[in-house]
């Protein structure tokens, strides 16, 4: 005979959470989430989404009905951010400086939308690479939608100068002339307009150049001879494209764009659940990710 006690589910009884992408399959977010989870003891499932293109904001909405009330959180990568942002009621002060959204959270009656993408880079280059940017130069290489969510970021880390440079200048000039009222105004340039400045501590690499392998016209002397970190928000096997170049070219410091991808994780987590993965955790899931 068995007793009457009803022992839970916890599968089913879990949060549920999903990132939406198109593609999406070789999202790495849902084995990072299921680390994370692990390691704070949180019972939530995680899963991958793919909207169709014009589709994404249906695709949330059958995600929440589909959950039944489960439904917390989603992440939203390539090419949704902008689709996220519009789709979100309301938004976080770093999603609106950003313009998309990464992170979305179902409350009971709304969607909230925030932007991790940028605190994720910060807390990498500060904390993980321990690389300080108070008054240090950075050049931001791009002017799409990678690099307008990192821009109030950076600003946000004291830096002494801030350029945009991308190959149509009038991005680079529009990205710039945003972000004007904060204390340190950023300048945006053209690549020819690089030859003629002093050179810089961080160079990030915001691009979608790496994706066709193409070679990005950086003049040579860009980075400064101590100590410079070159970065790439693009990761990939081996070193980028960028990233060999900038090797070459005499950067100190080279990244990817993996710690990254685990800091914004950490911090949409945090969003969601209230907790952080531990710099342990986070940094052993980053090895592991690294070796896979
Ligand atoms: P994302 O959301 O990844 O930022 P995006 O908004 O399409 O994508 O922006 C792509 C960025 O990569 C732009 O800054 C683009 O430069 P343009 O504005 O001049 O198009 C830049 N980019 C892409 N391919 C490039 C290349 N081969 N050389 C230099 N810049 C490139």
């Amino acid at each position: 005979m068995t007793t009457g006690r009803i022992i839970p589910d916890a599968k089913a009884l879990a949060d549920r959470y999903a990132v939406f992408g198109n593609p999406v399959a070789h999202s790495k977010s849902p084995r990072i989430h299921a680390a994370f989870a692990r390691a704070c003891g949180e019972n939530l499932r995680y899963e991958t989404r793919m909207a169709p293109i014009d589709g994404f904001a249906a695709a949330v909405r059958q995600f929440i009905l589909e959950c039944g009330g489960r439904a917390k959180g989603a992440n939203v990568t390539v090419p949704f951010k902008e689709d996220a942002f519009r789709l979100a009621d309301e938004h976080t002060p770093r999603a609106r400086a950003a313009g998309s959204v990464n992170t979305l959270i179902f409350h009971a009656n709304r969607v909230e939308g925030d932007n991790t993408d940028g605190a994720g880079l910060a807390r990498d280059i500060t904390e993980n690479l321990a690389f300080s940017l108070a008054g240090k130069r950075i050049l931001l290489i791009g002017a799409g939608g990678a690099a307008r969510g990192i821009v109030a970021p950076l600003l946000a880390l004291s830096p002494a100068a801030l350029v945009i440079v991308n190959r149509s200048v009038d991005k680079a000039r529009a990205l710039a002339a945003a972000f004007a009222d904060h204390m340190l105004a950023p300048q945006g340039m053209g690549f020819a307009d690089l030859a003629a400045t002093t050179p810089f501590d961080l160079v990030i690499n915001a691009t979608s150049a790496s994706l066709t392998g193409a070679a990005l016209p950086l003049p040579a002397g860009i980075f400064a001879p101590e100590k410079s970190l070159a970065y790439d928000l693009m990761y990939g096997k081996g070193e980028t494209p960028f990233l060999i170049q900038a090797r070459q070219d005499g950067a100190g410091q080279l990244a990817d764009g993996l710690g990254m991808l685990v800091e914004q994780a950490a911090e949409s987590f945090f969003v969601w659940r209230g907790r952080r993965p531990s710099a342990d955790a986070r940094l052993a899931l980053m090895r592991q990710l690294r070796a896979a």
